[in-house]
């Protein structure tokens, strides 16, 4: 369908636009010698133009970068700025913690985690909440958890599942549907398959088959895969899911870090789902560092009557920092005052435009591509029908045509998530803004087709 001799000439073309438009971010990053890599943190060299842009302002949906251009940005930092950038009341109330009453990290609880956890509560369904700096960490504790009060090794993900640097995620189904490790990762502890299961999402029967073993904790699982293009469930997968893990003694854990961008409960609101734990993190504290566990009742009351478990100390669940202040009034002012109902609203209802959007420049240039959206985010991929699982989106990757779309908008001042083909918008993202991108998206698709 595309031509790989022009598709190159294009990316040439913009790639070298890009180094023009660019000249102080690349004076920047070509002076940071003592960072790995050039950059403070290594996945920053993940960039489509040869250097990444460097920030100098950002407000609401917008950036401003080290030269002096200004984007729409739809990146959002990977849904860590779902909230907008710097959101007056989590400004606020960052600064009237840190300035008028002080306390950055103190080792003591303050009155607005109590609010938080009542509000995840609330919105989640899961009565009991227990923070961390970044989802990751709340990944990790969760499973910790779970290992602990099912006596059982093992965890199962999703093929081409994401739920951050986890070691115990870090396996795939092989060409040959054999669980493997996942191609790149590095230095693992031991070997995946021992402290991990694998499964295709949509696959009930895959499922089954890991579950049988009963050898598995928890499902540890997004209820739509985020990660390899947006994934979406078949009706009845996710009631499915329940079933067997529920009929196998084996705990369900929701990550909804990405899918919260589904409504104020994420996916698990949206789709009635009732999972034993769940995990966020990201853009509940308005993009300062914030992670968060839940628990059921059932759970919960089981964790805290093993006087076995030493969950004070050295346990292996901790975090210096989590829990502070500064996170915990900003996830108050976050979820109190900015990601509400009629935040998603408004961010759903501009997403679906952009969907609609994005669709009819697919189909007025003949291609084969699909669109799939969760509220706020949508994602194209290169495959029709939409790819069921992970390994089927996998196969629809294209570096070469994701680095051209992502430099060529970029260059006409809209920014992308380097990671994937998602656009997320923002409680302050307007119209003009995404039709600012459908255009540009339409006009890169003219550029490739011509
Ligand atoms: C679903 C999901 N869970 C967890 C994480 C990890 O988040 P963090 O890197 O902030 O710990 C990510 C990051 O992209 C994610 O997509």
């Amino acid at each position: 369908m595309i031509d790989r001799t022009r598709l190159q000439h294009l990316l040439d073309h913009e790639r070298a636009t890009f180094a023009e438009r660019n000249p102080l971010s690349a004076e920047a990053y070509g002076a940071a010698a003592n960072l790995l890599g050039s950059v403070p943190m290594t996945w920053m060299n993940k960039r489509a133009g040869g250097f990444p842009l460097y920030l100098a302002t950002a407000d609401g949906a917008r950036v401003t970068d080290l030269d002096g251009h200004e984007y729409v940005d739809l990146c959002l930092g990977d849904t860590g700025a779902m909230a907008g950038h710097s959101p007056r009341p989590v400004v606020e109330a960052v600064r009237h913690r840190l300035a008028d009453v002080g306390g950055l990290t103190a080792m003591m609880p303050t009155e607005d985690a109590a609010w938080v956890g009542a509000e995840l509560a609330r919105r989640f369904g899961l009565p009991y909440w227990s923070f961390s700096l970044t989802a990751t960490d709340a990944n990790r504790w969760a499973m910790r958890l779970a290992r602990a009060l099912t006596d059982r090794p093992k965890i199962l993900f999703h093929s081409y599942c994401y739920h951050g640097s986890v070691d115990e995620s870090l396996i795939v189904l092989d060409g040959a549907g054999r669980p493997a490790s996942r191609p790149g990762n590095v230095g693992a502890p031991c070997d995946v398959l021992l402290t991990s299961r694998v499964a295709e999402f949509n696959d009930l029967d895959g499922l089954e088959r890991e579950l049988a073993h009963g050898d598995v904790a928890a499902v540890l699982i997004e209820p739509a895969l985020t990660n390899i293009g947006i994934v979406l469930p078949e009706p009845g997968y996710l009631d499915g899911v329940r079933e067997l893990s529920r009929a196998s003694g084996t705990l369900l854990i929701y990550d909804e870090t990405h899918t919260f961008s589904a409504g104020p409960g994420g996916a698990t609101a949206r789709w009635a789902l009732r999972p034993d734990m769940l995990t966020i993190g990201k853009a509940i504290a308005g993009g300062v560092p914030c992670g968060a566990y839940g628990l059921s009742a059932e759970l919960a009351e089981s964790v805290l009557g093993r006087a076995d478990l030493d969950l004070v100390d050295m346990g292996g669940v901790g975090g210096t920092l989590a829990g502070n202040p500064v996170s915990m009034a900003a996830a108050r002012a976050c979820l109190g005052e900015v990601l509400t109902e009629s935040a998603f609203a408004h961010m759903t209802a501009l997403t679906t435009r952009l969907a609609d959007g994005l669709r009819a420049a697919i189909v007025a240039h003949g291609l084969s591509w699909t669109v799939s959206q969760l509220g706020a985010r949508v994602e194209y991929r290169f495959a029709d029908p939409a790819p069921r699982n992970g390994t089927e989106s996998y196969a629809a990757a294209d570096p070469e045509l994701d680095d051209y779309l992502h430099v060529f908008a970029a260059n006409r001042g809209v920014l992308l998530t380097p990671f994937h083909n998602m656009a997320l918008t923002c409680p302050q993202t307007a119209v003009a803004d995404v039709d600012r991108y459908r255009d540009v998206f339409t006009e890169s698709l003219s550029h490739l087709a011509s």
